[in-house]
């Protein structure tokens, strides 16, 4: 079946460089001559019919901005089977004859759903800050999170060693530790607490004990996802056995989100969004776009989903070999 008409989406949590990756999607459409419809409001949207015609001029001065210009949403009735059938007859009847989902985990899932059970045609794009998702090295969002939170830390270090204080800074990364581990490697901290990795408060507390007295400052990063409840939690489980610290937490929460995407984070958009389409025009379908050791890559929605992406063994040794 050929395409004529395609629709796309930005759901889950935003991510800098959804903008980008909607421009690519939008003008690749036009390129070839598809018609391209953008879905508000994510899954929510789908279901109620919100669309917009988005030509290759609706998209312009976007690229370098953070957030979604089509918004996003967590749907909770997109997880009905009965949502699913109004989203799928929403697209017939828009005379919409292919799918673009731009988002994380839970997007992924839902477009593998709606693909397995109505039969709609479509493709994920690898978009969440988290980098939590299989079938792509990296997604869309993360590379600029890290450096947005990056520069959090080295202005916290600013102050951390000012005053010989020690930092727990709190990163985002939902279950995983991708921010939080990449991030401290490249700000210098002195600890990284990951989920992936069980918690061992007694380690943190010896070298805080060397490292605070050799160094003066010190920076802990927290993964929100970790075992022992967050940066605060942990920083009152140090501050109890260690009272001489002086403990300051910083959890920088949305601010991860936000901001003009990186050059990383815009040719990867770029990239994925206009293989999305290209792919979408080969006969691919069910499947999430990605960029694996370079390559662009198209991995079923099922294999993508089961995927337990793993942080870079080496970092973990890394870190002590670095935080002298
Ligand atoms: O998945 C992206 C993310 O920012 C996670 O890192 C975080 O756990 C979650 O979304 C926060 O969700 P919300 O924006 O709904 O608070």
């Amino acid at each position: 079946m050929s395409i004529r008409h395609l629709a796309l989406l930005t759901s889950g949590g935003d991510a800098p460089g959804m903008n980008a990756a909607i421009r690519a999607v939008v003008r690749t459409a036009h390129f070839h001559g598809i018609k391209a419809t953008g879905i508000m409001d994510g899954y929510e949207g789908l279901m109620k019919k919100s669309f917009i015609e988005l030509g290759p001029r609706d998209v312009r001065n976007i690229v370098q901005r953070g957030g979604t210009m089509l918004r996003s949403a967590r749907s909770e009735t997109f997880k009905t089977p009965e949502g699913r059938t109004t989203a799928a007859k929403n697209l017939r009847e828009a005379g919409i004859d292919a799918l673009i989902c731009i988002g994380g985990g839970g997007t992924q899932a839902g477009a593998h759903q709606l693909a397995v059970e109505q039969g709609v045609r479509l493709i994920g794009v690898a978009s969440t800050i988290d980098n939590d998702l299989g079938g792509s090295d990296r997604t869309i969002g993360f590379d600029t999170a890290c450096n947005t939170a990056l520069e959090a830390m080295d202005r916290l270090r600013d102050t951390a060693s000012s005053y010989g204080r020690i930092f727990f800074v709190e990163v985002m990364g939902r279950d995983t530790g991708f921010i939080a581990m990449h991030t401290g490697i490249a700000a210098g901290a002195e600890y990284v607490m990951v989920p992936e990795r069980k918690e061992n408060v007694d380690e943190l507390v010896r070298v805080l004990e060397n490292r605070s007295k050799e160094k003066g400052s010190c920076i802990v990063v927290v993964a929100e996802g970790d075992e022992e409840g967050g940066a605060f939690k942990l920083a009152d489980r140090v501050k109890q056995r260690c009272p001489q610290f002086d403990i300051r937490v910083s959890v920088l929460g949305h601010l991860q989100r936000g901001g003009n995407p990186t050059h990383a984070d815009r040719l990867l958009a770029s990239r994925l969004g206009a293989a999305a389409v290209e792919g979408l025009l080969s006969g691919k379908s069910h499947c999430v776009v990605g960029v694996v050791k370079g390559e662009l890559t198209f991995t079923p929605h099922a294999v993508a989903l089961a995927e337990k992406k793993v942080i870079e063994p080496d970092l973990f040794r890394l870190l002590p070999m670095l935080a002298v």
